[in-house]
């Protein structure tokens, strides 16, 4: 495809898009693509979400804004989505969304891209122009995917039978939309014509500004880093949080103030750091750096134990708290609030969470959950509570372990005359620490001296 082309066929409204992958950022993707007139098809393994698509219902409650261009699109007949892969074949554009996870062992899983990848090689026949918007580690798109696509036989040559660019995804869960309307998007592609088509293509769809990569491995390596710079400060933060905890020094107030300096950029403590994103980002640069001799990637590696530790130091604090009863765990009920990685989304994926709720089965408490988005449900092996107040009756210890909004308005007052006992473990810092001891509640904030 040249200029020339592409412009006719984004003005005629005759651009095809496929999206391959329709999870949490794909569909949203899919959906602007849609909504921006493109004729847009979504291909997914998953035949649960295809059919529920298909029929109407959209199925991310939790991100603002997209019910309604979903509505809308469904509607003017731009969108819809299928399990059949052989359909983009017919692509002149396709979108690579697909999961980017680790193993168990914390090796980066590349199996749905890499038999994606072996599956276009297949199926590619008009000089189809590929956009990768997974997360990977730099030089993945150079040494496997695009070897992959040509294949073994020759059958594809890169520049005369597909073109391939990154558009990286750094959208936040349950703000997307707000986030493709404000967020700069990177643009690397294998050829300087290539990266001016996907530029033309994403302006069309999206207002932000487009920022041009001089290659794909280096707009996956700014992916990258952004995320593993969070990883890394929460970590900062998280061991500062323990030490002042020691301390008696409060790092709310440490951090609210140390805001006030230009060049300081703020990250909070808490019981850990999950989702699909930040430790899976910072393995990808661990296993990334290998590749080039650094066999330990240190300072990355520290942070990752640090944060993981988190969860253990939650439960530390909970044992701490119960010493004032002269209770053990064991002997306790324990409702745990808020089972996201995340406030305000539905999503449990490498949720620190699962980990408290492990060293808790593991000590023998009487667990109860509690979580908005996940009520009445078998949530890590426990079965959820309907509502707050059935929780947190008969309950000796509560940690607040999600900050979802509805959290926020917790009266300390409240919780004392609710509770059985009324410890309070705040990962979130949520509470406010002189309103829990003036109400009599037995509190520990990570990162908060006992006052
Ligand atoms: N969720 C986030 O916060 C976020 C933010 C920025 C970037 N990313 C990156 O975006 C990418 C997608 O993440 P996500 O959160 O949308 O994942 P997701 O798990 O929500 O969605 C992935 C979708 O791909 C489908 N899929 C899996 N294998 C497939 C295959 N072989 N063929 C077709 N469909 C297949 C799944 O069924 C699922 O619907 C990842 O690389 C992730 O790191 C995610």
């Amino acid at each position: 495809m040249n200029d020339e082309e592409l412009i006719n066929k984004i003005q005629s409204g005759e651009l095809t898009i496929y999206v391959i992958g329709i999870g949490r950022i794909g569909l949203p993707t899919a959906l602007s693509f849609a909504n921006s007139g493109l004729p847009t098809i979504g291909v997914d393994i998953n035949q649960k979400l295809v059919d529920r698509i298909n029929s109407g219902k959209f199925p991310l409650k939790d991100e603002p804004g997209y019910d309604v261009i979903f509505e809308k699109v469904m509607k003017e007949n731009k969108f819809r989505a299928t399990t059949n892969f052989h359909e983009v074949s017919s692509a002149d554009v396709i979108i690579l969304s697909l999961p980017t996870p680790m193993d168990s062992n914390n090796i980066p899983d590349y199996y749905a891209l890499n038999s994606v990848a072996e599956k276009l090689h297949d199926e590619i026949s008009r000089n189809s122009l590929i956009i990768v918007e997974s997360t990977v580690e730099p030089g993945f798109i150079e040494d496997q995917i695009i070897g992959k696509i040509e294949g073994q036989d020759n059958k594809l040559k890169l520049g005369k039978d597909f073109d391939l660019g990154v558009c990286p995804e750094t959208a936040n869960p349950g703000q997307i939309l707000n986030d493709f309307e404000r967020l700069p998007r990177l643009v690397g592609a294998t050829d300087e014509k290539t990266r001016n088509l996907i530029m033309k293509i994403y302006k069309h769809v999206f207002t932000v500004n487009l920022i041009s990569m001089p290659n794909c491995k280096t707009a996956n390596a700014v992916k990258l880093t952004t995320n593993v710079f969070r990883d890394l400060n929460i970590a900062f933060v998280n061991e500062l949080a323990t030490v002042f905890e020691r301390a008696g020094i409060d790092i709310m107030t440490v951090l609210e103030a140390a805001k006030s300096k230009y060049n300081f950029q703020v990250h909070y403590p808490s019981s850990g750091v999950g989702g699909p994103c930040l430790p899976v980002n910072a393995y990808q640069m661990i296993n990334f750096a290998k590749n080039f001799g650094f066999e330990t990637f240190r300072l990355v590696k520290e942070g990752r134990i640090i944060n993981e530790k988190m969860p253990l130091h939650t439960i530390e604090l909970l044992e701490d708290a119960l010493k004032e009863t002269n209770k053990i765990i064991s002997e306790s009920s324990v409702l745990v609030l808020g089972v996201s990685y995340k406030p305000d989304v539905k999503d449990i994926q490498i949720s620190p969470v699962e980990q408290i709720v492990q060293i808790l089965k593991e000590k023998g408490a009487n667990i109860t959950i509690y979580d908005p988005y996940y009520k009445n449900s078998e949530i890590f092996g426990i079965k959820s509570s309907n509502d707050l107040i059935s929780g947190l009756e008969n309950c000796d210890a509560l940690i607040i372990a999600t900050a979802h909004k509805e959290f926020h308005d917790l009266e300390p007052l409240f919780l004392k005359s609710k509770m059985k006992t009324p410890i309070v473990i705040d990962s979130k810092c949520i509470i406010n620490q002189y309103d829990a001891k003036e109400a009599g509640l037995i509190y520990r904030g990570i990162g908060r001296g006992k006052i």
